[in-house]
């Protein structure tokens, strides 16, 4: 298997590098390299993964009631920012229920047929995963509501006034669905998940271990130090952690014994520029945008994407809810608005009318 995976590894033309104007620190950015890592790392059961206590709680009791009853598990709505854990969470699923996961993603149904194929493919009690379910179409998203709430699809045969509708029984399944907008779902479908969880983004304790825990993997020695220095500057986010991580780890492989010092951890993470709270370059211009240009005021999320020049998705998805939680933005009816902390951060002086 390890051979495997290192001829794999050998055979990628791009590495394990992200392109210059790819972020670091963007978890929406995935390449082959990476998913292999990633899977590497993915805790396989409940109790090996780390952080969102609550979502492991309900789902621990809702799995065994589940499997006391021999029925399927509800369907369950994932949803929270990029990179936390939705397609680890699933898999986990899939393997605490002993059932087969079967993976797709919303824009990769493109037409009714093809659902209506997954579908009548399935096996009794599998879990069929929909990434980004949020960007399923109308017609695909109605084929999708029989075959939730009674396993049945309803196929329409013929054109015209000769056409009939027949109605077929499907496996009972479970669907997981993921997105990072569950405001972007329409009521109807939204409906019909029985369990909705909301992945929150991780502390510096969960984030510290999960990179022992990565390190230990990787066959990596690391400082408790340095493991909390990455956790810090990871921005709440498992995926940029262990991207972090092996970055880390090349540093160490060339400047060091391979060993991860808090000293190497810290130099490496100085020449990724990531700063000490995990911003980059483009929360910089963000809240420069916020503080320079705009005086403290509100600004509008279209005005703040073509001064960066990023999609309003990806500033919603990416950036803003990590700029919330540590308090450096906020979200008002007008707009965004810089923060006294985003003020002392940037070395800005605060301005007497937004200090409080
Ligand atoms: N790797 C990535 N996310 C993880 C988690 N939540 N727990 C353990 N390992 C992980």
């Amino acid at each position: 298997m390890a051979l495997f995976d290192n001829f794999s590894l050998i055979g990628l033309k791009k590495g394990g590098f992200l392109m210059d104007e790819e972020r670091i620190v963007n978890p929406q950015i995935e390449d082959q390299v990476e998913e292999k890592l990633e899977n590497s790392l993915r805790p396989r059961t409940l109790d090996e993964y780390i952080g969102q206590e609550k979502v492991k709680e309900n789902m621990k009791i809702y799995i065994e009631s589940a499997k006391k009853r021999g029925e399927p598990l509800d369907h369950v709505l994932l949803y929270g920012p990029p990179g936390l854990g939705k397609t680890t969470l699933s898999n986990i699923i899939a393997n605490e229920m002993d059932s087969n996961i079967k993976i797709t993603s919303g824009p990769a149904i493109e037409k009714p047929g093809d659902l209506a194929s997954i579908l009548t493919n399935l096996s009794e009690f599998d879990i069929l995963f929909i990434d980004e379910i949020h960007r399923l179409s109308k017609s695909v998203e109605e084929i999708l509501y029989p075959a939730l709430e009674d396993y049945s699809l309803d196929i329409v045969i013929g054109k015209g006034p000769t056409a009939k509708s027949i109605r077929l029984d499907l496996p009972k399944f479970t669907l997981v669905g993921a997105t990072t907008r569950a405001g972007a779902l329409t009521t109807p479908l939204r409906d019909r998940f029985g369990i909705i969880h909301r992945l929150e983004l991780y502390n510096t304790e969960e984030l510290t271990t999960i990179i022992r825990r990565s390190s230990q993997i990787l066959n990596v020695s690391i400082e408790e130090e340095a493991a909390r220095e990455i956790a810090r500057r990871s921005r709440g986010t498992p995926r940029i952690a262990n991207r972090l991580l092996k970055r880390v780890r090349d540093y160490a492989t060339v400047l060091g014994d391979g060993d991860i010092t808090l000293k190497l951890a810290k130099h490496a993470l100085n020449q990724l520029e990531i700063d000490e709270l995990g911003l980059d370059e483009i929360d910089r211009k963000l809240l420069d945008t916020m503080i320079v240009q705009y005086g403290g005021r509100a600004v509008g999320i279209e005005t703040l994407a073509v001064s960066v020049g990023e999609e309003i998705d990806t500033i919603e998805d990416v950036y803003e809810p990590y700029l919330i939680q540590i308090g450096f933005i906020a979200r008002t009816l007008r707009g965004r608005k810089a923060l006294p902390a985003a003020y002392r951060h940037l070395g800005y002086e605060i301005p007497e009318e937004i200090e409080s």
